[in-house]
């Protein structure tokens, strides 16, 4: 699938998705290039329909996107709920068990979707896989000491690798933290893997996602077809 393809298939789940944007919602608002698709359409249904919700952004670049048309964003702490998150994600398998923060957002995607009482994603067909982790599994760390906690990672054979920029600079995410990729290629226990990973000293948080998700929109060729997870 080349990348125009793609971008036609994000598109078009994230279109679909901002059907699920009514008036009066709380919705969170993901982050990457998928979801920028969805804030579009939120921005057209807002400029030409008149639709009025309010926003929790899980990055400052969705925040800027979505004030960018006038929607209303509030800080997290600043709402008792959220209706309905729509996120993107990097990979999805049949059990409901995803990767994140491809974009080095999940951090705060995840403290959104956490308080959300519904979660929704949006991908491509490329991203519905058999087994998770062939796509690298972002790790958010604190930079006091990152070097020993890469160390115990290739100690305990995860192939991490930090994440830099085009000039070679530590990519920050939006909490200032480092994020290290971790090179894994198949995830067979992924429940074992998070449980490992959060209770190391230094680690933030996971870009593992597992079970937390209701629906997944996917993009495909036919018009956007719908998971939905029964088993939460
Ligand atoms: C951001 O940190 C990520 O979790 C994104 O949601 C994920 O990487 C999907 O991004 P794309 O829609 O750009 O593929």
């Amino acid at each position: 699938m080349d990348k125009a393809e793609q971008d036609a298939l994000k598109k078009a789940a994230g279109v679909e998705a901002a059907k699920l944007i009514e008036n009066g919602m709380i919705a969170g608002l993901g982050t990457g290039s998928t979801v920028r698709f969805l804030v579009d359409e939120l921005g057209r249904r807002v400029q030409e329909e008149g639709l009025e919700f309010t926003g929790v952004t899980t990055s400052r670049r969705t925040q800027e996107q979505a004030e960018g048309y006038g929607i209303k964003i509030v800080d997290i702490d600043a709402v008792d709920h959220i209706d309905v998150t729509i996120d993107g994600a990097d990979e999805v398998d049949r059990n409901f068990n995803g990767i994140k923060g491809g974009g080095a957002a999940l951090l705060w995607e995840k403290i959104v979707a956490t308080n959300s009482n519904r979660i929704v994603w949006i991908v491509d067909e490329s991203k519905v896989v058999e087994t998770i982790g062939k796509f690298p599994l972002p790790v958010e760390v604190i930079p006091f000491g990152a070097g020993h906690v890469i160390k115990r990672f290739e100690e305990r054979g995860y192939k991490p690798v930090l994440r830099k920029d085009a000039e070679g600079k530590e990519v920050r995410t939006d909490e200032n933290n480092y994020v290290v990729d971790l090179h894994l290629d198949m995830i067979e226990h992924p429940e074992d893997l998070a449980e490992d990973l959060i209770n190391t000293v230094g680690v933030v948080e996971h870009g593992l996602f597992l079970n937390m998700v209701d629906t997944v929109i996917v993009g495909n060729p036919n018009g956007p077809r719908v998971m939905t997870n029964s088993n939460k």
